[in-house]
């Protein structure tokens, strides 16, 4: 166990419904430091809710061990709870309160003192840019207001441990980065924090640390930069397809690269560095006969590795994440 961890967990493992059932955990090692932001990353159904809901003591673990503060957390999941705030997965349903109120409420019931609850409300209302929500009853807000209120009320008083289970889920793209933001202040002003999300390109910017899950199991656990050091060298490709390709048809790729994602309008792929003059020529002649509409090259990004981790079946759907890649034609 990593000494100075507020959360260490060890060969954490759980299965549903019995023998033909689901290993949705399977021997999972994870460390969150103080200050650290952790991303844990992975497909629908990998095991992440289930992973959180063990930390909190929603749920038993079969095997492995919690601990949470230097506390047993599977022996005392009431003292860990305390410890730990959580913005689960759905929303705490906050029906005749207004945001404002619903915020300082768990602040009060968390153990703030009045003034500073008022004041903290007031902060992340600002942070996040809902001040124009904040006092509107919460059957008129929307379902990104909802879900950055559940943040405020999870985030008022921080526990030791900060555990967001897709946090950003529902939340338009401007308040989106405002509310990375905030978790990297969580963390900067000594919280740790466990980052549920399957936003590989976003969670990025924040991260200090991530574990890839996939199965139940930890595929790779690193700093950004160690998991993107593997990529050293290689660029990615993207095709601008326009409307006149078929979603069907298939690219004509050269043999230099390796085809990672496509849908309807896009389609990416990898290449080594030394074959991206032959692949930009390519290019230009789809663009030239009009099969693509823009093409751009750029270093290949956490994104790549993550899918060639986990397989292309898999890769996210980043088209709300804004791209940046350098479009050269
Ligand atoms: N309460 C449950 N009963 C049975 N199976 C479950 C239950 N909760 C989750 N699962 C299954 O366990 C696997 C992991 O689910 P989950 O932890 O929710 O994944 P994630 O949060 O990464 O999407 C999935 O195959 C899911 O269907
Ligand atoms: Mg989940």
């Amino acid at each position: 166990m990593e000494p100075s961890a507020v959360l260490s967990i060890r060969g954490l493992s759980k299965r549903y419904g019995g023998r033909r059932g689901v290993q949705a955990n399977d021997g999972i090692d994870l460390d969150v430091l103080p200050g650290q932001v952790v991303g844990l990353l992975g497909h629908n159904g990998a095991g992440k809710t289930t992973l959180v809901n063990q930390v909190v003591g929603l749920v038993r673990p079969d095997a492995g061990a919690i601990t949470l503060d230097g506390i047993d957390a599977v022996a005392h999941p009431d003292i860990a709870r305390q410890r730990t705030s959580i913005q689960a997965q759905a929303n705490v349903p906050i029906t005749g309160l207004t945001p404002r109120t619903a915020i300082q409420l768990v602040g009060r019931i968390r153990g703030g003192r009045r003034r500073d609850v008022v004041a903290r409300t007031q902060a992340l209302v600002d942070a996040l840019d809902i001040a124009s929500w904040a006092d509107t009853p919460s059957q008129k807000i929307s379902g990104g207001m909802a879900r950055l209120t559940a943040f405020c009320m999870t985030v008022v008083v921080p526990g030791r441990l900060v555990v967001l289970d897709e946090p950003t889920n529902d939340v338009d793209p401007v308040r989106r980065r405002l509310l990375w933001d905030a978790i990297r202040h969580l963390a900067d002003d000594g919280a740790g924090v466990l980052l549920v999300t399957h936003n590989v390109r976003e969670a990025e910017r924040v991260v200090d640390h991530l574990v890839i899950l996939d199965s139940g199991r930890v595929l790779a656990a690193d700093t950004p930069a160690g998991l993107a050091a593997s990529t050293r060298g290689t660029l990615t490709v993207e095709l601008d397809l326009g409307a006149r390709i078929g979603p069907d048809t298939a690219i004509g790729w050269p043999a230099a690269v390796t085809p990672t994602t496509r849908d309807r309008l896009r389609a990416t792929g990898t290449v080594a560095a030394e074959s991206a003059a032959d692949v930009v020529r390519w290019a230009q002649g789809q663009v030239q006969i009009g099969a693509v509409e823009r093409y751009g090259l750029a270093a290949a990004s956490l994104e790549d590795v993550y899918i060639r981790l986990v397989g292309p079946d898999h890769a996210p759907v980043a088209a709300e994440a804004e791209t940046e890649l350098q479009v050269v034609a």
